[in-house]
């Protein structure tokens, strides 16, 4: 089964306006040689027209880092998905550790968001993050098994289609300190099979997982050879956007070894 991977930039609450042009325009021609490579910057919402814009015309595809549950309404500060989706976005990260944790987003709200930008044709990045660690393998394992069943509630398997996760430890993101990649695989080897019991193998052997938490290129090739890790969501370390383009060519040699 052939998954292609995915390189995906989160710039978070970075970027002047002019600086998220540059990046595009430095990176658009030199990823562009890696077409079995997918290549995504996701941005602030006000960056999003302008990121759009510049990305016409090269491989590089648009993320935003959030949406609301509803459409349109009295709702004042929220982003519409429907709107996102109408400026020619094509991805949103749901659930990000850090909505969890500084905004206090739960699975259920994750799961809402989710379901609405599936329902608006945006394709859902949906973040699940990982807090216990140092407890036992069990509470582990429930963790993530429980947040996956959360996340996709109420989400068709014709849906399943559209859907990315990415799994990103809560003490790797930002520390510099990555999960090894052993563990990870471990990891999103549960997830996979999660997703195979709640709805199919299919389904399951077609969807992306990616890990995030730390990644450069350092340490990104041992990452993404791994069977059931398909690709990376990284913050720091793609901000400059010559480590976006060397990961995406990691990303193309990794493939070529699985
Ligand atoms: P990091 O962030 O690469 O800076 O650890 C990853 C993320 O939050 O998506």
């Amino acid at each position: 089964m052939e998954r292609r991977p995915i390189v995906m930039a989160n710039w978070k609450m970075n970027k002047q306006p002019n600086e998220a042009i540059a990046y595009i325009q430095t990176a658009a021609k030199a990823v562009a040689s890696y077409p079995d490579v997918e290549p995504i910057l996701a941005g602030q919402d006000v960056l999003l027209q302008s990121m759009v814009d510049a990305a016409e015309d090269t491989t590089i595809e648009i993320g935003a880092e959030n949406v609301y549950w509803k459409e349109e309404g009295a709702y004042t500060g929220e982003t519409s998905p429907k709107v996102v989706a109408n400026l020619g976005v094509q991805y949103v990260i749901i659930g990000h550790s850090e909505r969890r944790n500084y905004f206090r987003e739960t699975d259920e709200m994750v799961n809402l968001k989710a379901l609405a930008a599936l329902r608006n044709g945006l394709k859902p990045i949906i973040a699940l993050d990982e807090t216990v660690q140092t407890e036992s393998n069990n509470a582990h394992m429930h963790w993530i098994v429980n947040q996956v069943i959360e996340a996709l509630k109420g989400v068709s398997k014709d849906q399943m289609q559209s859907v990315v996760l990415a799994y990103e430890p809560t003490q790797a993101i930002g520390s510099g300190m990555a999960m090894g990649p052993e563990q990870a695989q471990k990891d999103l080897y549960m997830i996979r099979e999660t997703v195979s019991d709640m709805f199919d193998a299919k389904v399951a052997e077609q969807l992306r997982i990616l890990y995030g938490g730390s990644v450069k290129p350092e340490n990104a090739y041992a990452i993404m050879r791994q069977r059931d890790i398909d690709g990376v969501l990284v913050g720091n370390s793609a901000l400059d956007p010559d480590n976006f383009i060397e990961l995406v060519k990691l990303a193309h040699q990794a493939k070529k070894t699985k």
